[in-house]
């Protein structure tokens, strides 16, 4: 008796860690999602780990009316909850006009400003050439910043030629994320949250 409930104690030690993945692409099929997708593929095998990656599509179209957090419909609270309760965030979006696309930024403007505290963030943005790279420097940074969230030092910038016809990342683009899955890990090993206790960062690779 004494075993199995010392066994269930530790099943409940084990933590999942979630990280949520949120794509501020309007159409589909879309290069920038595609990408979100590779971060959170090569981040979970680093670590035991739970993705999530939503589009602001996810969000349906309610999310343009939606003016206030509470009470949001169905789709963007699905979108809100999962921001919230993420243990690290990978944000990215096309560039439209030199910054993220208006849908991504609504959706962030209608979160409480202390959500994100602490969180690990990784930035990334696909474009249509290199002209607009400084994006993640003048637009994102800045945004993620307003949170306190702990925005890390890589950042993914992708153009049409780091995608093979399909849509899919090619070579190149998928050895530069490695070592931004592997910052991510590393410092959703070390926040906050990682540091509560019962919490188990499990390296799988
Ligand atoms: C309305 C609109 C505005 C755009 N503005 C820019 C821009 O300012 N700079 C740039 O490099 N590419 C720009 N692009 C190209 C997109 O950023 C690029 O095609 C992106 O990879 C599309 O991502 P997606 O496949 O996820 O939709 C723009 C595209 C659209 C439709």
């Amino acid at each position: 008796m004494r075993g199995r409930n010392q066994g269930k104690q530790r099943a409940a030690r084990m933590t999942e860690f979630t990280i949520v993945g949120i794509s501020g692409n309007l159409t589909r099929p879309s290069k920038t999602r595609a990408l979100v997708g590779e971060i959170l593929r090569q981040a979970s095998s680093l670590v035991a780990a739970r993705t999530e990656l939503y589009d602001v599509i996810d969000a349906g179209p309610e999310l343009g009316t939606t003016v206030q957090r509470a009470g949001a419909p169905a789709g963007p609270e699905r979108i809100f909850s999962a921001i919230e309760r993420a243990d690290a965030l990978v944000v990215a979006s096309p560039v439209f006009k030199a910054s993220y696309t208006g849908l991504f930024k609504h959706l962030f403007d209608l979160l409480d400003p202390k959500v994100l505290e602490g969180r690990p963030i990784l930035v990334a943005a696909t474009a249509g050439s290199d002209r607009h790279a400084l994006v993640l420097e003048h637009q994102f940074r800045p945004l993620f910043a307003f949170f306190r969230a702990s925005v890390l030092p890589i950042g993914i910038y992708a153009i049409n030629a780091d995608f093979e016809a399909d849509g899919a990342p090619n070579k190149g683009l998928i050895e530069q994320i490695a070592p931004a899955a592997e910052q991510l890990v590393a410092a959703l090993a070390g926040s906050a949250r990682a540091c509560e206790p019962g919490a188990t960062i499990v390296r799988v690779a």
